[in-house]
């Protein structure tokens, strides 16, 4: 029997800027983006019937179509006319509809996957291509570790590797819409932040660099609409949190922190006034 494992880590935004809106609704976007050390987990087994199965170890998280590890399955085997099929069992760790692209992260490793046990030999490049296809974080999630996102956040530029720290996340208890967070953005009317400012300090792999060019445009709509959201960030920052930022377009809020005291303080702090917190590094590559 075939079977494989793929990790599928959660990713956050070190910076997220929108410059404008196109044609097409989607926002042009700038993106610095970096995988974390907390990942959902997919089991793979290859089945000669044509059929995709998918097992989901969550609650609340359907196991048919509206799934994108479902999508992702489907749109192999429709692409490469795939006759045999997949049995996928999905175990969640990354909080759902946090903003910290766990949804796209399982399509990505689900298509990486696909493509060892169908044996479709298709490139990281042709991977991304197709997962755009699915929704704009897949691509960055085929690559993984620090990388400049740009266009609608599907073309990928690979940086180096963040510099190691702490990191403590909070999600509360609230849900937000992407498209409704876009849709209130006012990209005229907001302070956009620094990328290449950011892309500087990845490469210098400065530590406090990134802290000073820490910055998310969507803060403006969902900080301003959930005062929850707010007030995490600012008790990361008094619990002292180096830098506190919300990842994507929310509710997660992550804090970056140089030293470990003062990171298992920050995560003391926060799960006083919050159920969903987490204390993560960087992702370090398996060797
Ligand atoms: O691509 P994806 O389906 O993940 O995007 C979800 C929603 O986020 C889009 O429908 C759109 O409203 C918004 N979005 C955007 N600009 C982007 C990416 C996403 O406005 N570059």
């Amino acid at each position: 029997m075939m079977k494989i494992n793929v990790k599928a880590p959660a990713k956050i935004n070190l910076s997220l800027d929108a410059l404008y809106k196109r044609p097409d609704n989607y926002h042009e976007l700038e993106m610095v983006m970096t995988t974390i050390d907390l990942a959902d987990r997919l089991q793979l087994v290859l089945l000669e019937k044509d059929t995709i199965k998918l097992d989901v170890k969550a609650h609340f998280i359907p196991d048919d179509k509206r799934n994108l590890v479902y999508q992702a399955a489907a749109l192999l085997k429709e692409r490469f006319s795939i006759k045999q099929g997949v049995a996928i069992t999905l175990d969640k760790s990354i909080p759902v509809a946090a903003g910290l692209a766990g949804g796209s992260s399982d399509a990505a490793a689900a298509l990486k996957g696909l493509n060892q046990i169908w044996g479709l030999q298709l490139t990281l490049t042709e991977l991304a291509n197709l997962g755009a296809e699915l929704g704009s974080d897949i691509p960055f999630c085929l690559y993984g570790g620090t990388a400049l996102a740009t266009g609608r956040g599907e073309i990928i530029k690979p940086l180096p590797m963040m510099p190691n720290c702490w990191i403590v996340l909070a999600k509360p208890s609230i849900s937000v819409s992407t498209p409704g967070v876009y849709r209130d953005l006012r990209v005229g009317e907001v302070e956009h932040p620094n990328t290449a400012g950011m892309v500087q300090a990845i490469q210098d792999g400065s530590f406090e660099g990134i802290c000073d060019n820490i910055g998310n445009v969507l803060e403006t709509v969902t900080l301003a609409k959930h005062p929850e959201v707010k007030r995490i960030k600012e008790k990361m920052l008094e619990f002292g949190a180096d830098t506190a930022l919300m990842s994507g377009s929310g509710p997660t809020v992550f804090a970056l922190v140089k030293q470990y005291s003062r990171a298992k303080r920050v995560y003391n702090g926060l799960r006083g006034f919050c159920e969903e917190v987490y204390l993560v590094r960087p992702w370090q590559e398996e060797k």
